[in-house]
Order: structure tokens, then C-alpha cells, then sequence
């Protein structure tokens, strides 16, 4: 079996309401859809990784409420190891809630739960894990200094690190040194390098930051305008694959788990982005965050049905 990517992050459990339109404040909107779906960004990001046929060990927290054994059965289906997901007493599992409006697009706000228990010293009792993996992939939705320390001993064991800036919370820049592929959409990128991204032109200038900041490599996610990728050989535009979103939530996370599958398995990065970018466009297709990552069968079919026109140039 192939060397594991080891996925560190948080889970949740999504309470979900699909409206005409996000209200404004004070305002009341009847229409709702409710739907009750698992979610987290790590464990979406696990659950991506796994779907699309990595090798993955998921790193996490979880309550003694009801929905914890649901979650575990999820991540078993999707074809996770979750002999390291520490099963916490006294406090529930982490809840997100999510408002989806027109275009698929959300409001998000989450409650940590057990995700705030996943510790530096958590994280020191998987050392091993981290120093045999393919790679490590993080998201932001565990304590900053748990991402810290699982940096630190990464740079020791010389694991590469994928690290997703999302949510866009305070963050020590200098970390991205310790980082080998950041990836932040539009409003992260601009959080972390105080370049506004409005289009391709800006997030060029706010990837190259990233490099100069320290990341080998930099990926703004651009929604339907795809991707900008900057290495030290120079930034490309990826265009995205043209879809009718239903609902955003958890595209990022998919394009994530799915773009380290990709690179574990030697792909190149133009390839695994390409990769990640099926993945995307498929989960935009579907309601919920792990209801909606899709399977690899799903992402080859969609991708040799896609017409083969991903125009790949600097960004003008
Ligand atoms: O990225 C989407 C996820 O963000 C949701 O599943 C929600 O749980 C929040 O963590």
C-alpha cells in the first residue's frame, strides 16, 4: 500500500438551509430547505481524499453526542483509517451552520466542540504518522498552535505539507515557510497577503506574495474562474470546469483532498489541479459538504467527457 496522506483537521456536524435568497439583518426568509449532512473542513477533506482513492489517515476530534459514531461510519465508507480520531468526553462534536442563497453561495458560522481539543500534544502523539506520510494536509479549523506544531515536525521529519488557508483567521506568515503548497480562495489570499483579489492579474501578484512569504508553491482558488498557480517556475491560469452550482460548500475541501491524491500519486501539479478542478465542479453539483464529494469513478468520467479545452496561460 502506498504511503498514507495524513489529513489533520477538524470535523463537524452541518445544519443546512437552502433559501431563495440570504436574508438580511433582521430579516426573517420562510422558504428554507433544512437538511442535516456531516461536514468539517477536515473531514470533508479526508472524506475527498479517500473517495478519489488516496491512502488516508484522518487526525481528529470527536464528542460523545449521538452523531459522533455516525460520522466514524462515514469516514469507514469512505475508505478512511480511523484508528487516530480521539473520541472526547463532556463535549459535543464541532457544528457548523450553513446558509446557502442564490447561486449555490453560503454563509457559515461554527461552533469548535471537540475539534478544540485536537492539541499540540495531540498532535506530538501522532509524530510517527507524520514523519511516515506522503503528505500532510491542514486546514484552520483547530488551535493555530496544533497547526504550528504539526509544521514544525513535518519541517523535521521532511513531510510535505499541503496547508489550506481557510477559514482566513490570524495566522504568523512566517509559518508558510514550513509550508510546501498553500492553497487560499479570494478572500483568504487577501487576509493573508493584504492583496485584494479581484481577478487574475491580483491573484497572481497575491500567490507570488505567498512564494515570497515562504510557500514553494501558492494556489488561489478562483471559484468558476479557476485556478492561479504560482511556483518558482512562474504562476499559470487554470480554468475551472463550467457547471451549474447548486451548492459551494465544500468544493474548496474537495479540490484540496482531491489535488493531494493527485500529487501521491506522482501526477504533475498542472495535472493534479486539473484533477482537483473535476472534483470541484462535481461537488458544486450536489446539496451538502459530504453528501456531495464525489467518488474517483465519478471524477475519471467526468473528466474524460470534459471537453479537453483547459486553456492553460499566465494570467493576463
Ligand atoms: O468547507 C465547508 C465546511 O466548513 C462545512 O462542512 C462546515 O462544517 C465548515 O467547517
Amino acid at each position: 500500500m502506498s504511503k498514507p496522506i495524513v489529513v489533520i483537521g477538524s470535523s463537524n456536524v452541518d445544519f443546512i438551509m437552502k433559501m431563495d435568497h440570504l436574508p438580511a439583518r433582521d430579516e426573517t426568509v420562510v422558504n428554507a430547505v433544512f437538511m442535516q449532512t456531516f461536514g468539517g473542513k477536515g473531514a470533508n477533506q479526508a472524506v475527498a481524499a479517500g473517495r478519489a482513492g488516496g491512502n488516508v489517515i484522518f487526525v481528529n476530534c470527536v464528542g460523545d453526542d449521538p452523531y459522533a459514531e455516525r460520522m466514524l461510519a462515514g469516514f469507514r465508507e469512505s475508505g478512511i483509517n480511523t484508528a487516530y480520531i480521539f473520541r472526547e468526553t463532556g463535549i459535543a462534536s464541532g457544528a457548523a451552520l450553513v446558509m446557502i442563497g442564490e447561486g449555490g453561495h453560503n454563509y457559515l458560522s461554527v461552533a469548535p466542540g471537540a475539534n478544540a481539543r485536537l492539541t499540540p500534544e495531540r498532535v506530538d502523539a501522532v509524530r510517527e504518522l507524520i514523519a511516515d506520510a506522503a503528505y500532510v494536509l491542514m486546514q484552520f479549523e483547530i488551535p493555530p498552535a496544533s497547526i504550528a506544531r504539526a509544521l514544525d515536525i513535518a519541517a523535521e521529519t521532511g513531510t510535505p505539507v499541503v496547508w489550506n488557508y481557510a477559514p482566513a483567521l490570524p495566522f504568523d506568515a512566517t509559518q508558510l515557510k514550513q509550508v510546501n503548497i498553500v492553497i487560499a480562495n479570494e478572500v483568504e489570499a487577501a487576509a493573508l497577503t493584504g492583496v485584494p483579489v479581484t481577478d487574475l492579474a491580483s491573484a497572481q501578484t497575491a500567490a507570488q506574495k505567498l512564494r515570497e512569504l515562504g510557500a514553494q508553491t501558492a494556489i488561489i482558488t478562483l471559484g468558476e474562474a479557476g485556478s492561479v498557480v504560482a511556483t518558482e517556475e512562474g504562476a499559470q491560469h487554470i480554468p475551472a470546469f463550467p457547471v451549474e452550482a447548486v451548492d459551494t460548500t465544500a468544493a474548496g475541501d474537495t479540490y484540496c483532498g482531491c489535488l493531494v491524491v493527485a500529487l501521491a500519486e506522482g501526477q504533475s501539479l498542472t495535472d493534479a489541479v486539473r484533477f482537483a478542478s473535476a472534483g470541484g465542479a462535481l461537488c458544486v453539483q450536489r446539496m451538502g459538504a459530504q453528501p456531495s464529494i464525489p467518488w474517483r469513478e465519478e471524477i475519471e468520467a467526468f473528466l474524460q467527457a470534459a471537453p479537453d479545452n483547459m486553456l492553460i496561460s499566465p494570467p493576463g
